[in-house]
């Protein structure tokens, strides 16, 4: 139970907060101090009961990339619901799905045969890829890197290494599962500075020295790469604090992919459809894996994960080992109504939004840019169009972790920071051990953007000047 202690909480709020707290489950993320009950929301403004309105810089975890109740993608939603709601795609055939299908395969990076599986989340988009390339290869191992998340259920629980918290008393998590370190150049594990940290190539590519670790040491010592199936990257870390890898690090799981016959897979869920500027992350550095994960930005908020990997891997009529029918399926994947949001999301996205990401986008990171080198507190600014995040320090030049609790009620300095942005009206998010991340609709404005950073700026002050 959070116990909110605001006093500017109004009576409607805190009923409806009480209500909640009586009947949902306690495994929730709130804070206590974001007492948000929310009425309605618009584009970038979210409405709360008592009608004060916030500007929306998490979108729902990145989830309405075009703006809260985008009026094209209700009009083909109450297009579609007369026609028909529900069937089942697994066993029957209609056209929104297939059309949305064939979108993504031609969005989705890689110039190949694709197939596409539709499911009701992200973690699900992960599980069929784990039995995917599990099922075509039959090899046991997998690997996935420090800092990521995947998913909450069993399958993303495993292959997640971002808070303890998600994995504590959950064992039994499946089996044969290596973590690695990720490039996070900022804290390097290994105390190395990028570039120099690239000492040799692996057949002609450069090896950050994570990735060397990976192929010399963990593929050399512990784990023969034909028992390998996967591994599974974010090509830029969500939860694991917004971290964008240096250039040579997909290259180089692709090239060692390729030569040992081990699956890749690129988790977009969040990167993914737009929101670093580009319909996908690793379109940035022209890599493109077996298996593309995506799912959040996808309907505009209507739950949906697409699994789109080589027709090879998916299909047996292409090859014979990928599964067969009745390996996997879903009662709701593909559903006529989501798939009909879904193709009117993306066009929204094509035609004005991922352009509007990449430039506003680079606005921002501009404006931050100038905002860290007010502050003592900002220690990286870092991200690609409107998936942008910054590292909190208590000390520049140290690099020194806040404590992980900087206040009597034990807060972190994450919860002051999106607590103080929330009572002045903005609504961020944190992530990772110690960073903020900014994930708004891509659709925001000039002046949203500028907003946004002039709160945040009053905020940090503020703390600084209590820090003194
Ligand atoms: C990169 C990534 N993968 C997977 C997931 C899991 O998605 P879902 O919560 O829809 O299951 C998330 C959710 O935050 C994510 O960011």
């Amino acid at each position: 139970m959070i116990e909110y202690k605001s006093p500017e909480i109004s009576k409607r709020a805190r009923a409806v907060i009480d209500r909640d707290q009586r009947i949902m489950f306690g495994a929730h993320t709130r804070t206590s101090e974001i007492p948000l009950v929310v009425d309605h929301a618009q584009g970038a403004k979210v409405t709360d009961i008592d009608g004060k309105t916030y500007l929306d810089f998490g979108a729902g975890f990145a989830v309405v990339g075009t703006g809260h109740c985008p009026p094209d993608v209700i009009s083909a939603v109450e297009k579609q619901i007369r026609k028909l709601i529900h069937i089942s795609g697994s066993d029957f055939y209609y056209t929104p799905q297939i059309e949305l299908a064939e979108k993504l395969i031609k969005i989705t990076p890689g110039d190949y045969a694709k197939r596409v599986y539709f499911g009701s989340s992200g973690a699900e988009a992960v599980e069929a890829s784990l039995k995917i390339a599990r099922c075509f290869t039959r090899r046991p191992r997998m690997i996935s890197f420090l800092g990521a998340f995947h998913g909450r259920t069993f399958a993303g629980m495993t292959m997640s290494g971002s808070k303890k918290v998600q994995r504590a008393h959950f064992s039994g998590l499946i089996p044969e599962v290596y973590h690695v370190p990720y490039p996070y150049c900022y804290r390097c594990v290994f105390d190395k500075k990028y570039p120099d940290c690239i000492t040799h190539e692996y057949n002609g590519v450069p090896l950050l020295h994570c990735v060397s670790y990976l192929i010399d040491v963990i593929l050399e010592r512990l784990i023969a790469p034909d028992d390998v199936s996967l591994i599974m990257v974010e090509p830029i870390q969500g939860e694991g604090g917004y971290i964008v890898p240096p250039k040579e690090f997909l290259p180089a799981l692709r090239t060692f992919s390729d030569d040992h016959g081990i699956i890749l897979i690129f988790d977009e869920i969040q990167s993914g459809l737009g929101r670093t500027g580009k319909w996908f992350a690793c379109d940035h550095i022209g890599v493109a894996p077996d298996i593309t994960l995506t799912a959040k930005a996808i309907a505009s908020g209507f739950p949906m994960s697409a699994t789109i990997g080589k027709a090879a891997l998916m299909d047996p009529g292409v090859d014979r080992r990928a599964w067969v029918p009745g390996s996997h399926g879903s009662t709701f994947g593909g559903n006529p109504v989501i798939s009909a949001a879904a193709i009117a999301t993306l066009k929204l996205l094509e035609e004005q939004y991922i352009e509007n990401a990449r430039d506003i986008g680079s606005f921002l990171k501009g404006e931050l840019n100038a905002m860290m080198d007010r502050h003592e507190i900002i220690g990286e600014v870092r991200g690609l169009g409107l998936m942008l995040g910054m590292e909190l320090v208590k000390n520049k030049e140290t690099k020194e972790f806040f404590p992980s609790q900087v206040t009597k009620e034990g807060k972190n300095i994450k919860e002051v920071i999106t607590g103080e942005c929330f009572k002045r009206g903005l609504i961020i998010y944190g992530a990772g051990i110690s960073s903020l991340r900014m994930s708004p609709p891509l659709m925001i404005t000039k002046d949203d953007a500028s907003a946004a950073v002039k709160i945040l700026d009053e905020v940090i002050s503020g703390i600084e000047e209590q820090m003194k």
